[in-house]
């Protein structure tokens, strides 16, 4: 009889998500801080810059990081205990360069619960990029439209969030070199940020709004149902990812601008029916207004 040993390359937690997630699942081991930590100080080194500023780019929003001049590409692949990303129009890849002068790190491609990955593993990009030395970090996602405003094409900037994906990547073990466990979400989303984009946008005459995030697991999208009941519960939009990012920035102070490019309406609200394809072309359009928008707050920073 054959006998299953344990997969070697799976206990590495490198290049493949292993398991579905869920709430405290989670060793009690204290490595995300050194993963973390080592990220860093691999990724300031090969790129030659302290980054002060770090962008995180979802679906096909990876445009964006043309604005960066004479950047340098590491892949994830290269970079100690990255996760590597999975899905269509993710690029995978950490760009770090200057942007109207701002020493910037992209990150072009996340990884989604939704993949496979832990909330460790989703978080520790953003976490790399806070240990590395960034105080502001834009965040972007597609999204499905909800409130009246939010439609397709559109741009939204959080003023809150729902955490409705299940788990929190504080959980686990406590370790105070990663910040405080209990930590305050109350000013999640900064205020002068805030501010600064809807500055921006009013000069530029673009279509932007501000509302209330609804983070969800996925993949498979809502149902018309989930919808109405997001709709009671106060969210404009909905989408699979950011939440856990914005929670492990916020664990180091990082102050944060997310920004979702409304892709469809949300399940029920319009006659189509949604598609990853049509989030990807609705997303591109998004990417270009995301960018004009971005260079005018960073010139405000
Ligand atoms: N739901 C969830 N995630 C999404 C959507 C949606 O309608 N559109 C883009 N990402």
């Amino acid at each position: 009889m054959k006998v299953e040993t344990r997969n070697s390359k799976l206990e590495t937690g490198r290049s493949r998500p292993s398991r579905q997630p869920q709430t405290g699942d989670r060793k009690p081991t204290a490595i995300d801080y050194d993963h973390a930590l080592a990220a860093a100080r691999y990724v300031t080194k090969q790129g030659g810059i302290t980054p002060r500023l770090g962008v995180i780019l979802g679906s096909g929003l990876g445009e964006v990081v043309d604005r960066l001049e004479n950047s340098r590409r590491l892949p994830y692949k290269s970079i100690p205990h990255f996760p590597r990303s999975t899905v269509a129009g993710h690029a995978g890849e950490l760009a770090l360069g200057h942007w109207r002068g701002m020493p910037t790190a992209m990150l072009c491609g996340r990884m989604h619960l939704y993949e496979g990955y832990t909330p460790s593993e989703v978080v520790l990009p953003a976490r790399a990029l806070a240990l590395a030395g960034i105080e502001v970090l834009f965040v972007t996602c597609a999204a499905g439209g909800i409130g009246a405003r939010c439609v397709p094409g559109s741009l939204m900037v959080f003023s809150d969030h729902l955490n409705y994906q299940g788990v929190n990547p504080l959980v686990g073990q406590e370790d105070e070199r990663l910040g405080a466990r209990f930590i305050d979400m109350t000013d999640a989303y900064d205020r002068a940020l805030r501010s600064l984009a809807r500055s921006a946008a009013r000069k530029l005459g673009m279509k932007v709004s501000e509302g209330v995030y609804a983070g969800l697991l996925g993949p498979s999208f809502e149902t018309p149902a989930e919808i109405r009941a997001l709709q009671r519960l106060g969210a404009d939009a909905v989408g699979m990812s950011t939440v856990l990012e914005v929670i492990a920035a916020r664990q180091r102070a990082v102050r944060v601008l997310a920004v979702a490019s409304i892709t469809n309406r949300a399940a029920g609200l319009a006659r189509e029916r949604l598609s990853h394809q049509e989030v990807l072309e609705a997303g591109r359009q998004g990417a270009r207004n995301l960018a004009r928008l971005f260079d005018e707050v960073v010139a405000g920073l």
